[in-house]
């Protein structure tokens, strides 16, 4: 049985992912967090969810809510990494990062952090988008370099990063593969689409959990690979799944892939 504290509890994903937890043979929330300020601080976290009391209250002091844990998962945001991280290393904490949206800086500081305590850095938590980028480097290799190509990305309109870190990660895992340029700026629509570069479209709309496509455009044919998500838990669920594979790793930083077995 792992101890898990969970930041975030409060938020959409925060929810489901206790709920997966609570539902879970395998694992057992010790400690649930959210920012000061919150209107819950203090309810029974069971009873927030709407499920019967399990005991345990919401509280605003990562001190309290990391103390009984093995591992940390933390679905919250970008704004409350630093006091959550600061916590997970004075107590040692192996420490689940799904938050999106973070800045170089932050990154660097995870790097840093991730000498003293396993990270495990996990933007997306999907196992089927670790597939879809084991797929996309198959299809880069194929293709080579005569056709173009573009990502597309939706979300529900709640999101506040774009394109999504998912999107970012697949465009970068491409580059690397095709010597492309993901970072070319936008391009007018009255001029041809210039050469090795890699198109980024965002859209945003109504309560789409997540659609990834890379779209491979050639002269003759056109090959698309998408993943869609199709109901958030599975987030939770791959949160969960990583959470146990952190428990007892040394420190490093870990991503999704590690978890897979796709890198060592
Ligand atoms: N890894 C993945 O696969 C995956 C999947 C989906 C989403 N995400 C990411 O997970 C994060 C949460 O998503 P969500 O949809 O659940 O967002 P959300 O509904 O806005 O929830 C955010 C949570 O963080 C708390 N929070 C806000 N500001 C904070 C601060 N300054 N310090 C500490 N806590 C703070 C919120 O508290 P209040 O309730 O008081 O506002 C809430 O509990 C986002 O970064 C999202 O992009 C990751």
């Amino acid at each position: 049985m792992l101890n898990i504290a969970l930041a975030g509890v409060t938020g959409r994903m925060g929810q489901l992912t206790l709920k997966e937890i609570t539902e879970h043979a395998d694992v057992e929330i010790v400690g649930v967090l959210t920012r000061p300020g919150n209107p819950f601080v203090g309810s029974d976290a069971g009873t927030f969810i709407g499920t019967p009391p399990i005991n345990l209250s919401i509280t605003d002091s990562p001190k309290k809510a990391f103390i009984g844990a093995q591992v940390i998962i933390d679905f919250s945001h970008p704004e409350g990494l630093e006091l959550h991280l600061l916590e997970a290393l004075q107590q040692e904490k192996p420490y689940v990062v799904c938050i999106t949206g973070l800045s170089n800086t932050q990154q660097d500081t995870l790097k840093k952090a991730a000498f003293q305590i396993p990270i495990l850095l996990a933007p997306n938590t999907s196992f089927g988008i670790a597939l879809l980028k084991q797929l996309i480097t198959i299809a880069s290799k194929a293709l080579g370099s005569s056709y173009d190509v573009s990502l597309l990305e939706m979300h529900h309109r709640h999101k506040t990063d774009a394109p999504s870190g998912t999107a970012l990660s697949l465009a970068k895992a491409l580059a690397e593969d095709m010597n492309l340029n993901h970072n070319a700026p936008p391009y007018s629509s009255q001029s041809p689409r210039p050469s090795r570069t890699i198109e980024c479209a965002v859209l945003r709309g109504g309560s789409v959990v997540g659609d990834h496509s890379v779209i491979f455009a050639g002269e003759k044919d056109m090959i698309t690979l998408e993943h869609r998500a199709l109901h958030p838990s599975l987030f939770s669920q791959g949160a969960i799944k990583g959470a146990l594979w952190l428990k007892g790793k040394a420190p490093g930083l870990y991503t999704i892939d590690h978890v897979l077995g796709f890198c060592q």
